[in-house]
């Protein structure tokens, strides 16, 4: 095996290695980034939510609530507001989801499934517990799901989810007294379960990658261009000479030129030795000859 392939294979190698070893650490790097900006876009969506419900508390609630009793608006209802308003926002970025399941809701629509169900008993087990995260895979990919606790913490939410007696009789009309109704002060009743798709992490960590594998071949190209030239030039080429030159003379053929090279490297000082080998050679043969 020559120079050359051995000292392009060392190279090949040490590039595969060192290419394998930067694009797992930035694909784990770049993805933990994403999953966080994935994060703060949830608390985003959650925060807007609790500024919409109370805006309704505060400004929408008082103004209509006389009306509920000739006909019951649902506008009034602060979830109502919240839904409503995050449907106008899933228009302009579909892939992000909002619900505020609660276990016996108002509206049938607000009905956990089996995931949302299992986050609701968590917060029910733990009043401590502020959010709880899952990834969740579904038939449209995989999605980070983050749920917040919904609990009664004001009297005036039992004027409608207590019993069907004590709530609006218009809203009894409209909605049944079959739902939404036994709530207690305290309760957990439910959660906002806000959820984002994870496929966007995973894309920037794959294109984070493919930069810089195509990076790596740049790099590991132009290295093997200027290094061969360089081998070529600086070792190979003068070794081959050498050696040329050693072994005609070896065979007593002194009408070769001598071969030197500039410089004070290796294969100069190389040339310089073999070259006095060689004078001192000529001298003992020609000594011989006579
Ligand atoms: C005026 C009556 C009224 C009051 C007061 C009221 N709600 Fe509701 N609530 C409703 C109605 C009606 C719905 C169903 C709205 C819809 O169509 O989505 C609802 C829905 C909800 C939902 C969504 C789940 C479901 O049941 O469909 C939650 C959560 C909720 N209410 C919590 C509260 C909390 C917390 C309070 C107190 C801060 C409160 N509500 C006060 C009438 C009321």
């Amino acid at each position: 095996m020559g120079l050359r392939l051995k000292y392009n294979i060392v190279l090949l190698l040490a590039c595969l290695l060192g290419m394998v070893g930067a694009t797992t650490l930035s694909y784990v790097v770049v993805r933990k980034s994403a999953v966080e900006d994935i994060h703060q876009s949830i608390d985003l969506i959650h925060g807007n939510a609790l500024a919409v419900r109370s805006y309704t508390v505060d400004n929408i609630t008082p103004l209509l609530s006389d009306d509920n009793d000739i006909l019951f608006l649902p506008e009034s209802v602060v979830s109502f507001a919240t839904r409503t308003i995050f449907d106008t926002f899933q228009k302009q970025f579909p892939e992000f989801g909002y619900k505020e399941a609660v276990l016996d809701p108002t509206n049938p629509a607000d009905r956990p499934n089996a995931f949302e169900a299992e986050m609701i008993g968590q917060f029910r087990d733990d009043p401590s517990l502020e959010k709880v995260t899952k990834v969740v895979d579904t038939d449209e990919g995989r999605f980070l799901t983050v749920a917040f606790p919904i609990t009664i913490t004001q009297q005036g939410c039992l004027a409608c989810h207590s019993t069907p007696e004590a709530a609006p009789p218009t809203m009894v009309d409209l909605y049944g007294p079959d739902n939404g109704f036994g709530w207690r002060l305290g309760e957990t009743i439910g959660a906002q379960v806000i959820s984002a798709p994870m496929s966007v992490a995973n894309k920037r960590a794959m294109e984070t990658v493919a930069v810089l594998i195509a990076g790596f071949a740049v790099i590991f190209l132009l290295v093997f261009i200027m290094t061969n030239l360089l081998l070529s030039r600086i070792v190979l080429r003068p070794v081959r000479l050498i050696s040329e030159t050693a072994r005609k003379v070896s065979l007593g053929d002194f009408s070769v030129p001598e071969y030197s090279k500039p410089g004070k490297d290796e294969i100069s000082s190389l040339a310089t030795s073999l070259n006095l080998m060689r004078r001192s050679l000529e001298r003992a043969m020609s000594m011989i000859d006579v």
